[in-house]
C-alpha cells in the first residue's frame, strides 16, 4: 500500500510547510508544488495505473481528501496572508497629519507688473487711457511718420531689427501715437505700454527686447507747461516726492521743442556715484512738443491743434525705482530676485 503511505507523507509534508509559508509569493509555490497540473496530488492519480483493482476506490479517495485539505490550508493561508499584507500598507500610508506640509509655492508678481499696475493706475486717475500697438510694424508707423525719414541719421540710433524690406521689430512705441492720431479725433490722452526691440548685445544696461511706456496728449492750446505737470506729476507719484527733476534741451525728429527729463540720483541723493557717472542725476524719459509735420502726417492740422509725447523705459523705471543696476535680472525670472518684490 505504498500509495496511502505516501499520501500521508504528502499530508504531513504540506501541513508543516504551509505553516511555515512567508508570504504570497511563496503560498503560490506551494500550490503549484501539490495542487498543480502536476503538482504531487496529479502525480498520485497519475500512478493510479498501478493500483490494484479493488484498492482504487481507497485510493482515490484518499486522494481526493487529500486535495481537498490542501485546497483548504492554501484557502485559508491566503487569506490570512492578504489581510496582513493590507494591514501592512495601511500602517505605512498612514498619514501624520502633525507633520508640516509640504509648502506650495505660489505665483509672485514680476517687478514689471509692479510698475505697470502702478503707473497706469497713475496716468488712469489723470483721465489718460490705455492703447496698444502692434510689435512687428511697418517702416511708415516706426520711422516715416515720426518725421525720420529714410537716410536720417536717427535711423542709426536706434539698430532695427528688420523682417524683410517692409516689416520691422518696433524700436519704440511712438509709432502708437501715429496709429492712435489716425483713427482718433482729438482730444487724446493716452499712454501706450509695449514691448520693443533693438538689435543690441545683451549687457547689464541692454537687451534686444526691453519695454516702453509712451504718453500722448493732443488738443487744442496744449503747451509745454501741460508736458511739465503731467511729468512732474509721474516721477512724484512713482520715484517720490523728494526726488528732485530736470528738464534738459534735447533732440527728438518728433518733437520741437524736445527734452529730456531727470531726476536726482536715489543711490548718492545727487551727490555723484557710480550708477548716476557721478552726475548726481539719472535720465528718465525724453519728451516734447509733437513736432507738426507729425500731426500733419497723422491727418491733424498743426494750426488747430498741438500735443506732448513722451516716451520712458519702463525697465528703466522698474530698475531706478528698486536700486537693480543690472537689466538681466528683470527678465531671468529668478524666483529668489522676483520673491523680494
Ligand atoms: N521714442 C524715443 C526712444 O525710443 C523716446 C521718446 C522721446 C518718445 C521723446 C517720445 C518723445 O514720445 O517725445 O528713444
Amino acid at each position: 500500500m505504498d500509495l496511502l503511505k505516501e499520501i500521508k507523507k504528502i499530508e504531513s509534508e504540506a501541513q508543516e510547510k504551509f505553516k511555515k509559508v512567508e508570504n504570497l509569493k511563496r503560498l503560490e509555490k506551494l500550490r503549484v508544488k501539490y495542487l498543480g497540473k502536476k503538482g504531487k496530488i496529479a502525480q498520485i492519480f497519475s500512478k493510479m495505473g498501478q493500483v490494484a483493482d479493488e484498492q482504487k476506490p481507497i485510493v482515490g479517495k484518499e486522494t481526493n481528501i487529500l486535495k481537498n485539505k490542501i485546497q483548504k490550508l492554501y484557502n485559508q493561508l491566503k487569506e490570512e496572508k492578504e489581510k496582513e499584507l493590507k494591514a501592512e500598507k495601511l500602517k505605512s500610508e498612514t498619514i501624520d497629519v502633525t507633520l508640516p506640509g509640504n509648502k506650495v509655492d505660489v505665483g509672485h508678481k514680476n517687478p514689471f507688473t509692479h510698475i505697470i499696475d502702478e503707473v497706469v493706475e497713475l496716468f488712469l486717475g489723470m483721465g489718460f487711457s490705455i492703447e496698444e500697438g502692434p510689435e512687428v510694424e511697418t517702416e511708415y508707423y516706426n520711422f516715416e511718420a515720426l518725421n525720420i525719414p529714410k537716410d536720417h541719421p536717427a535711423r542709426d540710433l536706434q539698430d532695427t531689427l528688420y523682417i524683410d524690406d517692409q516689416y520691422l521689430l518696433r524700436t519704440h512705441t511712438s509709432p502708437v501715437q501715429i496709429r492712435t492720431m489716425e483713427k482718433e479725433e482729438p482730444p487724446i490722452k493716452i499712454i501706450a505700454p509695449g514691448r520693443v526691440y533693438r538689435s543690441d548685445e545683451l549687457d547689464a544696461s541692454h537687451s534686444p527686447n526691453f519695454h516702453q511706456i509712451e504718453g500722448l496728449v493732443i488738443d487744442k492750446d496744449i503747451s509745454f507747461s501741460d508736458l511739465k505737470g503731467v511729468i512732474e506729476i509721474f516721477i512724484h507719484e512713482i520715484y517720490g516726492k523728494e526726488r528732485k527733476i530736470r528738464f534738459r534741451p534735447s533732440y527728438f525728429p518728433f518733437t520741437e521743442p524736445s527734452a529730456e527729463v531727470d531726476v536726482s540720483c536715489n543711490v548718492c541723493k545727487g551727490k555723484g556715484c557710480s550708477l548716476c557717472s557721478y552726475t548726481g542725476w539719472v535720465e528718465v524719459l525724453g519728451s516734447g512738443m509733437v513736432h507738426p509735420n507729425v500731426l500733419k502726417m497723422s491727418g491733424l492740422d498743426p494750426d488747430i491743434y498741438s500735443g506732448f509725447a513722451f516716451g520712458m523705459g519702463w525697465d528703466r523705471i522698474a530698475m531706478l525705482k528698486y536700486d537693480i543696476d543690472d537689466i538681466r535680472v528683470l527678465y531671468e525670472n529668478d524666483k529668489r530676485f522676483i520673491h523680494q518684490f
